[in-house]
């Protein structure tokens, strides 16, 4: 997937020269991330090469979602919270151009200065006059935003400071909060905790949840969905891949300050289909679900064939 504006050029320059000993970097970075372990020791060339395609193409999914759930929604400001290389404000930029104003806020230096590098290569003028705080959501003076986006960095956060950390998000928020975390259990447990407190706080969800009730993922099986990410040659071999391509799973949650809940059904899996009818899982406001849609039905079978993990069926 494309990045907007000249950002693709800008990577390629920043990249030149450091793309020595990738391979290592990028494996010592798979297994910081998979062993809970944050992002301050990644070395940001190997996140640009092997991570960032992933995370964009996610943040791209879900933002479409929500500009589907809230074709109103035109945001003209942003905080793009724990932003590395800037990678959820690329997104939203792309998503609702109209964006005028962004501020990103990041802990670790070395992910601070390609930030800057990139905003003021992007050859988008409302990247190159972001505000980037080097520092961390703990520290940060938070405003109000129409957006505000926390992308791969909950997962960073301890799991006693979560409560404050989306209280702070929360109150920064002043139309639509983006949570997006790995899809696997640790990610989905921070989502089902973000879930709960803020559902408390009178958040309206609009994604993936379609309902207000309680979360009916529990014991061994938990929400995620995933977005297949077409891979570079230098992603490839800095993955040390034989395929072009990787299933990149994320768990997410979009809150709302105003509105009601989505209704329907999101489904969780692939849907299985043949001849007679398809068949899918999915949350709703009863629980989870096998629903089946035979092909007697034949309007609705049209409709159903079409159906992938993640979309919403309103019977
Ligand atoms: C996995 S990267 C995600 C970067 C980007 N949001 C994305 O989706 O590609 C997590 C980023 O959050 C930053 N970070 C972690 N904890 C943070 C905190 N408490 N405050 C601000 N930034 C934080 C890290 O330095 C890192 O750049």
């Amino acid at each position: 997937m494309a990045y907007p504006g000249r950002l693709g050029e800008a990577i390629e320059v920043w990249l030149d020269g450091r793309r020595q000993g990738l391979a290592k970097a990028s494996a010592a970075m798979s297994a910081r991330y998979r062993g809970g372990q944050s992002s301050a020791g990644v070395d940001p060339a190997a996140y640009l090469t092997a991570r960032l395609p992933a995370t964009h193409a996610v943040n791209a999914r879900v933002l479409a979602e929500v500009a589907e759930r809230r074709p109103d929604f035109a945001p003209q400001s942003l905080a793009d919270i724990g932003a590395g290389p800037g990678t959820a404000s690329w997104a939203a930029v792309a998503q609702w151009p109209e964006l005028g104003d962004i501020e990103q806020v990041e802990a670790t230096p070395a992910f601070a200065s390609l930030l800057r590098d990139l905003n003021a290569h992007s050859g988008l003028a409302v990247l190159e006059r972001a505000q980037v705080r080097e520092e961390a959501l703990v520290q940060w003076a938070a405003a109000p935003r129409d957006l505000v986006l926390a992308s791969y960095v909950l997962a960073e956060v301890a799991l006693a400071s979560l409560p404050d950390a989306l209280t702070k998000l929360w109150s920064a928020s002043r139309q639509v909060l983006v949570l997006i975390e790995p899809g696997t259990p640790e990610g989905f447990r921070r989502i089902a905790l973000a879930r709960a407190q803020l559902l408390k706080a009178g958040g309206v969800i609009i994604a993936p949840c379609t309902h207000h009730a309680a979360c009916p993922m529990a014991g061994a099986d938990w929400c995620h969905f995933k977005e297949r990410v077409q891979r570079s040659r230098a992603h490839m071999h800095a993955k040390g891949a034989t395929v072009p391509f990787e299933d990149e799973a994320y768990s997410y949650l979009v809150v709302a300050r105003h509105g009601e809940a989505e209704g329907g059904a999101r489904i969780l899996a692939p849907p299985e289909g043949n001849k007679t009818g398809v068949a899918f899982t999915a949350c709703t406001e009863q629980g989870l679900q096998r629903l089946v849609v035979p092909a007697r039905d034949k309007p609705a079978f049209k409709r159903a064939k079409k159906l992938d993990w993640g979309d919403v069926w309103r019977g």
